[in-house]
């Protein structure tokens, strides 16, 4: 009898997926390009090493693979974002036939997925973009997904997607319908860049810790110390770290300083410029990376310029611990706009306490902030104005104060922290200083302005000398 699901392409993430969709009872077929100079069928041979997959079928023949498959067929596509993904739909198209749903579960990007419905469907093909979440783990025992396209393909595919994803507090399945065309891959986007400022956060509470004199096993008992109040998997796995020790010495005191990167952060920062939203914290993550990069030059120029003396930092956990917990919120305010203002864009009319919801588990940024927000987003949309997070902002900001600036002023790096609080000065101010910018721009450029005592619309211009 024919597979009721097949997955293509078996790298870390596609290997993980194949185990949880076998695990949980579907009959599947799982597909990977023969490789050159590898005598193995790459398929086969891992087929032999799990007995989870005894009854799954493994191919290196594209039309053999299409064909073990129940009509209509769905084919999720585990291969790298890019090009790739075009060559395989490519390859795939000679063999399909109407109705087929072909799901892209790699972190694409959300103008490339709409442009692949757009195609496909001239073909008859339905495309389902996925976000998947939780790294190789996830993916094997449950990880969080974010489908969007085709509502009606979605049918077809929600039993398998639903049954493998992880399960929220009531149960529930982490993966929803979320939306048309790409919006899947957005929100996944957005997810990794609300994932970039929680690493740098927690980078940056780490060096604090590190210059008010704690070793990386004191950083791990402070840490374990807050999952009371900030527990998240980011926290959790941060903690992990600084306790490894290789030899005598604690690993992270041995890796490299230079943070790599996919490109999602990228995109969501393109993103936010182009869609005109503040997403200042996802950025300042994304550059903190770039600036990391720059190992000679920082060494170099470290050389000629005098730095505060670290010794002199005076703060208290506690102190830290708050500016930790203000941020976040910031954090979660600007990465949750930015999906609120796409989906209006758009009109794609995503649910923002859904979205939450499936983010509560199996994904890289699920918190017990995370589970707050589901509540908070049934009765807002903007997290500032719920009482309850009015509350811990208003706690914390003082420490926050505090924080950033011990940090100024004993010129400890903490670009994250700084800007959750000049973001929030700036969102939080009535009257901003733009008024001398447009002043600005009408001098140089006759490109007029607006008054305040005037509520018509009516621009103005003025002779400026
Ligand atoms: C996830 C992650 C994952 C992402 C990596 C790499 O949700 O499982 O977001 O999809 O690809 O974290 O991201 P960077 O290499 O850009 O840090």
């Amino acid at each position: 009898d024919k597979s009721e699901i097949g997955l293509f392409g078996l790298g870390v993430m596609g290997k993980s997926l194949c185990r949880n969709l076998a695990r949980n009872g579907f009959k599947i077929s799982m597909f990977n390009r023969h490789v050159a100079g590898v005598e193995e069928n790459v398929a086969k041979d891992f087929k032999a090493q799990y007995s989870d997959l005894s009854k799954a079928e493994a191919f290196d023949d594209i039309s053999a693979f299409v064909n073990s498959l129940q009509t209509p067929r769905k084919i999720m596509l585990m291969v790298n974002a890019g090009k790739t993904i075009d060559h395989v739909i490519e390859d795939l198209l000679p063999h399909l036939s109407g109705n087929d749903i072909l799901i892209d579960g790699g972190n694409s990007n959300y103008v490339k997925t709409k442009e692949r419905c757009d195609y496909l469907k001239s073909k008859g093909i339905h495309f389902i973009g996925a976000g998947v979440s939780g790294g190789e783990e996830g993916a094997l025992k449950g990880p969080s997904i974010m489908p969007s396209g085709d509502a009606e393909a979605y049918k077809y595919i929600q039993p398998f997607l639903e049954k493998i994803a992880a399960k929220d507090q009531n149960n529930l399945p982490c993966c929803t319908y979320v939306g048309p065309e790409g919006s899947g891959h957005f929100i996944k986007m957005v997810h990794n860049g609300v994932e970039y400022v929680e690493m740098q956060l927690l980078a940056e509470v780490a060096i604090i810790l590190k210059t008010l004199g704690q070793n990386p096993d004191a950083i791990a008992n402070t840490l374990e110390r807050w999952k009371a109040t900030v527990n998240s998997y980011l926290l959790e796995i941060t903690t992990v770290i600084f306790r490894k020790k290789e030899g005598d010495d604690w690993l992270v005191n041995k890796i490299l300083d230079k943070a790599g990167n996919k490109g999602t952060g990228n995109w969501t920062t393109i993103a936010s410029a182009e869609l005109g939203v503040p997403s200042t914290l996802i950025s300042s993550a994304l550059f903190s990376r770039y600036i990391s990069f720059y190992k000679d030059e920082r060494i170099q120029l470290s050389k000629g310029f005098d730095k505060g003396d670290p010794s002199e930092l005076r703060l208290t956990t506690t102190e830290l611990l708050e500016a930790y917990q203000f941020a976040r919120i910031i954090n979660h305010y600007q990465g949750f706009k930015l999906i609120a203002e796409a989906s209006d864009k758009f009109s794609w009319n995503l649910n923002l306490s859904e979205i939450a919801r499936i983010w509560t588990n199996g994904c890289i940024i699920r918190s017990t902030l995370m589970t707050d927000l589901v509540e908070v987003f049934k009765s807002t949309t903007n997290i500032l104005t719920n009482t309850d997070v009015i509350k811990v902002v208003q706690q914390t900001k003082k420490a926050t104060k505090k924080v950033v600036s011990a940090c100024v002023t004993n010129d400890l790096v903490s670009p994250a922290l700084s800007e959750a609080l000049q973001f929030f000065n700036g969102i939080t101010t009535p009257y901003a200083s733009a008024n001398i910018i447009q002043a600005q721009r009408d001098y140089f450029g006759a490109h007029t302005y607006q008054r305040l005592d005037d509520d018509s619309g009516k621009r103005f211009h003025t002779n400026w000398i």
